[in-house]
């Protein structure tokens, strides 16, 4: 009795650090794609349109974050992105 009271404690410590602990990092699969098309013009040095992506928080509970990704998504969407001049 006592042990599987001990298991469901257990499991729901586990779900609810899942919950809690949100996903810093950028997902590999767009860090590799605003390398290869975006940071020539949007690293730490070169900050075209004030931004910088090199350096970029993927916490989108937070709206500063929510609302770059929300740009650079709509920017590539509507094909704003990368400008067709840096596409050689
Ligand atoms: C050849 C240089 C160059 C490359 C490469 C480039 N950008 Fe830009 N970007 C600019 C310039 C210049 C501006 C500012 C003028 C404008 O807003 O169109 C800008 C502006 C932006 C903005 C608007 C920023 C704001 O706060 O309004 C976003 C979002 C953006 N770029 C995303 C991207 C993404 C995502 C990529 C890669 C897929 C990318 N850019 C690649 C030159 C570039």
């Amino acid at each position: 009795m006592l042990q599987s009271i001990l298991i469901v404690l257990i499991i729901a410590c586990l779900v609810a650090t899942m919950g809690t602990s949100p996903a810093l990092e950028v997902p590999s699969v767009v860090a590799l794609f605003t390398k290869q098309s975006c940071f020539k013009c949007h690293n730490d040095d070169t900050q075209e349109g004030n931004l910088n992506l090199a350096m970029r928080s993927f916490e989108l509970n937070d709206l500063n974050a929510l609302s770059v990704w929300t740009k650079v998504h709509d920017r590539v969407r509507d094909s704003e992105m990368p400008p067709k001049s840096a596409l050689k």
